[in-house]
C-alpha cells in the first residue's frame, strides 16, 4: 500500500505544465472500438484510468503499441463483439462506453455494471433511453448491460431528462454510424465533449453542435483513422490553481485552454486571489487574506462539481463562513469527515449543502484518507497549506487521475513524497 507524506505549510513556487484530459482520454480511447483502423492518440496522461481503458482495448482485441510520451497506436481492426472483460470494466466507470461503442460497430453489446467512484446513486437510465430511442432492445441485470439491435442503430431524437456527461457523450458515439439522423437535446456542453465529436469528426463522422446543448449527428457507413491530441485537463488545472492560493503561493499553470477554467478563476478572484491569464496559461497567487464565498456546483459551464472537494479546503483558510452546494451529484461530501481530521469546522446539511466556518489557522496535519479521486486532491491541497504532517493512505484513487502528482509537486518546492508500506 502507498502513502503520500507531506510536510506542509510552505508557498508553493514555479510553474506546473497540465497533462491531458482524463475524462477526455477515457471516452477517445473506448471510442477506438467503433474504428475499423488505425489510430494515433496524443497528449494521453499517464494515470491508471488510461492504463485500464488500454487493457480493456487490448482484453477485446485491440492491437496497442505504447509510442512513449503520452503517445499511442490502436488498431481496433480485430476488437471482437461482447469482449470486454468484467474485472477490468468494474474497475473504472467510464467503461460504460463501450456500450455505446459496440452498438455503433456492432449492434449488439454486454458490458459488465461499471465501477468509479462512490457519490451515491449513479444511475445510467439516460444512456439507456438514448440508446432505446435509436432502436435498441436494453435489458439490465445486477451484473451486466445487455442492448441488441435486429439491424443495427437508426437516428432518433432524445430529450436528456438531466445533464448527463456520460449519457451525452454514449449516445453520441452510439449514433455515429446509426442510418439517418439523430438530435441529442439538453445535452450537456463539458470541453470533453467537444474534443470527442472533434475526434469522431476527425475520423469521418457527421456531427455538429457539440458544445452546446443540442447535438446533431448524421450516420455514416465507416470512420477511418487519425492522427489525435487530447486537450489539457482542466480539472488538474483547477486543483493546482487552489493550490497556488491554499499554500499563499504564486504557481503559473501552464500547457491549458484558460476558458475552460473560467467559473474557477472568477471565483478565486472573488476570494482574493490574482489570477493573471495569458493565452495558455493561468499565473495564480495569493499575497493578503482569503474572503469567504458561496458556490454552487453545476453542469459546464458552471463550477464543476469535480473542483467541490478543492475549493472547499480553500473556503477553510478564508475569513468567515462560506458555503459549498453541491449541484450534480447526491453525495459528495464524503471528505469532509477526513477534513475534519485536519481541524476543519464544516457541518454538511442534506449532503446537499457544507457549511463551513474558516480561517487562515484552520487546519493542521493530520492522517487522512483520499475517498476518492477529488476528495484525495483535496487532501493533497490541504496537507500541503497546512503546517505539520499529513499522511493521505488510499492514493490509488489520486492516481487514477492525477499524472505524477508527486514529481509536478516537489518541482514547485512542496515536501511531498511517496512511501511504501506493506499490506496489511
Ligand atoms: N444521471 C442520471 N442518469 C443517467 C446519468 C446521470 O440521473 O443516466 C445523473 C447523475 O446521477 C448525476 C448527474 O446526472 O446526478 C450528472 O452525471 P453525469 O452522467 O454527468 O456523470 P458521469 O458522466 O458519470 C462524468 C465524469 C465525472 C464528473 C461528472 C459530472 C467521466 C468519466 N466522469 O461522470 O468525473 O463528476 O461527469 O461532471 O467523464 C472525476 O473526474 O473525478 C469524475 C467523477
Amino acid at each position: 500500500m502507498d502513502k503520500l507524506i507531506i510536510n506542509g505549510g510552505k508557498p508553493l513556487i514555479g510553474e506546473i505544465a497540465i497533462s491531458g484530459m482524463k475524462n477526455s482520454a477515457v471516452a477517445i480511447l473506448l471510442a477506438n472500438i467503433m474504428i475499423e483502423d488505425e489510430c494515433i492518440i496524443e497528449n494521453l496522461p499517464d494515470i491508471s484510468d488510461v492504463n485500464r481503458s488500454l487493457e480493456i482495448l487490448e482484453a477485446m482485441g485491440a492491437s496497442v503499441t505504447r509510442l512513449g510520451d503520452g503517445c499511442v497506436k490502436i488498431d481496433s481492426k480485430n476488437i471482437t463483439p461482447c469482449s470486454s472483460p468484467d474485472e477490468l470494466v468494474r474497475k473504472m466507470r467510464a467503461s460504460y462506453y463501450v456500450l455505446g461503442a459496440e452498438l455503433a460497430r456492432f449492434g449488439r453489446t454486454n458490458v459488465a455494471c461499471p465501477g468509479g467512484c462512490d457519490f451515491g446513486v449513479r444511475p445510467i437510465d439516460q444512456h439507456i433511453k438514448g440508446f432505446e430511442a435509436l432502436g435498441a432492445t436494453v435489458s439490465v441485470n445486477d451484473r451486466h448491460i445487455i442492448a441488441l439491435t435486429d439491424d443495427g442503430l437508426h437516428g432518433g431524437s432524445v430529450f436528456m431528462d438531466v445533464v448527463s456527461v456520460g449519457a451525452t457523450i454514449n449516445v453520441m458515439l452510439a449514433a455515429v454510424k446509426a442510418k439517418g439522423v439523430t438530435v441529442i437535446e439538453n445535452a450537456a456542453r463539458e470541453p470533453h465533449i467537444v474534443d470527442t465529436a472533434n475526434f469522431l469528426n476527425a475520423c469521418g463522422a457527421k456531427i455538429s453542435g457539440a458544445g452546446t446543448d443540442v447535438i446533431k449527428i448524421t450516420g455514416v457507413a465507416s470512420l477511418h483513422g487519425v492522427t489525435y491530441k487530447i486537450i489539457p485537463d482542466m480539472i488538474e488545472a483547477g486543483t493546482f490553481m487552489v493550490l497556488a492560493a491554499a499554500t499563499r503561493g504564486r504557481l503559473k499553470v501552464s500547457n491549458i485552454i484558460p476558458k475552460h477554467l473560467e467559473s474557477i478563476s472568477a471565483k478565486l478572484e472573488e476570494m482574493g486571489a490574482t489570477v493573471e491569464e495569458d493565452d495558455e496559461s493561468v499565473t495564480v497567487s495569493l499575497a493578503g487574506s482569503l474572503s469567504p464565498a458561496n458556490v454552487k456546483t453545476q453542469p459546464y459551464p458552471g463550477f464543476p462539481t469535480d473542483m467541490n472537494p478543492q475549493m472547499c479546503v480553500l473556503m477553510c483558510l478564508a475569513n468567515g463562513k462560506s458555503r459549498m452546494m453541491e449541484g450534480v451529484w447526491d453525495n459528495r461530501f464524503r471528505y469532509v469527515e477526513e477534513l475534519k481530521r485536519m481541524g476543519a469546522d464544516i457541518v454538511v446539511a442534506d449532503s446537499k449543502i457544507a457549511n463551513v466556518n474558516g480561517s487562515p489557522e484552520g487546519l493542521y496535519g493530520a492522517s487522512v484518507r483520499a475517498i476518492d479521486l477529488r476528495a484525495g486532491a483535496a487532501m493533497v491541497v490541504a496537507g500541503l497549506a497546512a503546517k505539520g504532517k499529513t499522511e493521505i493512505d488510499d492514493i490509488f484513487h489520486i492516481q487514477r487521475g492525477y499524472e505524477d502528482i508527486v514529481g509536478k509537486l516537489q518541482r514547485v518546492g512542496a515536501d511531498i513524497k511517496i512511501v511504501s508500506t506493506p499490506d496489511a
